[in-house]
């Protein structure tokens, strides 16, 4: 629909930026942290890169949040990281780990930024997977829903957004790459019973939220790929459906309404899968009624029908930044994924296309009717120095400015959306490019294999994002 004025945003609207622990705070050894598998993972697995230092804001929170203030952020999105508060058995927290997030919190809130947490954003503790199984036992539950109580009851006076887990749905989808499987033969089938641990670790996040933090607002961060459908032929729209099911409306169903949809129970039954539901489980997802979503969305696919003797193809990821490496899975009789003839594609082939974000919020609005919050969002390349020491980052400005339009014209549509906070502050550790694919308004001068000076160097984009949040939205640059 075309509106006749530019966007509006609301008074109050959070305007900053997103992180997580494992990415961006380094200090993996420092001040009782115990050892997460992220931390192996990214030592052993190429191309994950070392997060021993990461951008070392550990060292540096005061001066990345200093820069915050800067910039006129009113938010900032990052994660606590479990093996800090807990970093073994014994059930006594961290106490250095609980001083490290209030002081990062106190910084935050002093500056008037308003601190949005993530609970989880996969940095399992070694001793979890080592007792419990990790996500595949059911002791993981009591142990999260210890790690979660702690934090509201020392962080809850200050933090009033929380997010439980982060891309759930990923987690599952993309349980190989992202280190959620561990059984891969029986992954078909497993894949079920973790993610119904992982809903009851979501829903008594949300339940412990509501009961210890006043005021308290709790959602979960589904990673979003609206899917279009290839052409206007009717097969292409059900295997449309097909998609977006599988890879994040069975989870956003799950979140919004507390059970399970028809659609997923009638697949387990046709595919033999027990995902384990035991007496009580039901009344705890019962009460864990979610405030907000966060959404995480960088980027749109497209679907056609796959017919059912077409081979099958697991989806290759775009591993090093070499445009054309990607390939897209082919599930027969289900659905598959193709190129989008319509969009351009960043050199990891992740398309460009601003109008997801408008499409994302319209439809989850439409579905679901709660508030939203953009958690994720952003531009990933490869990035230097220039001669004169600068960034002049065009393309990430282009990016975001077409991307914050369509998050305005969302809510010229109707759609409540809280905050935009894009990935991410400053650069950080990609998921599995390391500093190769960086995401940030600031610089962080070095790279994988060279530590530099860590300095913090603001990219043109800092500039022009500023200036937009200064001005509530209305100054878009030249
Ligand atoms: C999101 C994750 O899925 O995507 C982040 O929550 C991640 O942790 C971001 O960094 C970008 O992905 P990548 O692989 O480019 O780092």
């Amino acid at each position: 629909m075309y509106h006749k004025e530019k966007p509006q945003f609301p008074k109050n609207f959070l305007w900053g930026a997103s992180s997580a622990a494992w990415q961006v705070e380094g200090a993996t050894n420092e001040d009782g942290r115990g050892v997460s598998l992220i931390d192996l993972n990214s030592q052993k697995k190429k191309p994950f890169a070392d997060n021993s230092i990461a951008s070392d804001h550990y060292h540096h929170y005061k001066e990345d949040v200093a820069l915050m203030k800067e910039c006129g952020f009113t938010s900032y999105r990052f994660s606590i990281a479990w093996p800090r508060i807990y970093p073994d058995d014994s059930g006594i927290p961290n106490k250095k780990g609980i001083e490290f997030y209030n002081n990062l919190i106190n910084e935050l809130v002093n500056n008037g930024i308003e601190p949005i947490v993530t609970l989880y954003h996969y940095d399992m503790p070694q001793w979890v997977d080592e007792k419990f199984d990790g996500w595949y036992g059911r002791g993981i539950i009591d142990a999260f829903d210890q790690y979660v109580r702690t934090c509201f009851k020392e962080f809850g006076d200050r933090v009033k957004y929380w997010l439980s887990i982060n891309e759930q749905n990923m987690q599952i989808f993309y349980g190989h790459w992202l280190g959620t499987c561990k059984h891969p033969e029986t992954w078909e089938k497993d894949q079920w019973k973790v993610n119904h641990i992982m809903n009851l670790c979501h829903a008594k996040a949300v339940i412990a939220c509501h009961e210890m933090v006043k005021d308290g607002k709790i959602g979960p961060v589904p990673g979003m790929v609206p899917i279009y459908s290839q052409t206007g032929n009717p097969m292409d729209q059900i295997a449309r459906l097909n998609a977006e099911e599988f890879t994040e409306k069975i989870w956003n169903d799950f979140y919004a309404h507390r059970k399970y949809s028809n659609f997923i129970k009638q697949y387990w039954k046709e595919h033999d899968i027990d995902p384990d539901i035991r007496e009580g489980d039901q009344e705890i997802f019962n009460q864990a009624k979610i405030d907000f979503f966060g959404i995480n969305c960088y980027r749109s696919n497209t679907a056609a029908e796959a017919k059912i003797d077409e081979p099958a193809q697991d989806y290759e990821l775009n591993k090093y930044g070499i445009k054309g490496q990607l390939k897209f899975p082919v599930v027969p009789g289900v659905y598959k994924l193709v190129y989008n003839d319509y969009v351009q594609y960043t050199d990891w082939d992740w398309e460009i296309d601003p109008v997801a974000m408008r499409y994302v919020l319209r439809n989850m609005w439409d579905l679901y009717q709660l508030p939203m919050i953009i958690t994720e969002n952003g531009y990933g390349a490869h990035e230097d120095l220039d001669e004169n020491g600068q960034i002049n980052d065009i393309e990430r400005i282009n990016f975001l400015r077409d991307q914050i339009y369509q998050v305005g014209l969302a809510i010229q549509d109707g759609v409540e959306v809280l905050g935009y906070n894009p990935w991410s502050f400053t650069d950080l550790l990609s998921t599995g490019n390391g500093m190769a694919k960086r995401y940030g308004l600031v610089f962080i001068n070095r790279t994988d294999d060279d530590l530099r000076d860590l300095a913090r160097i603001k990219k043109a984009s800092f500039y022009w994002y500023s200036k937009l949040i200064k001005s509530n939205g209305q100054d878009w640059g030249e």
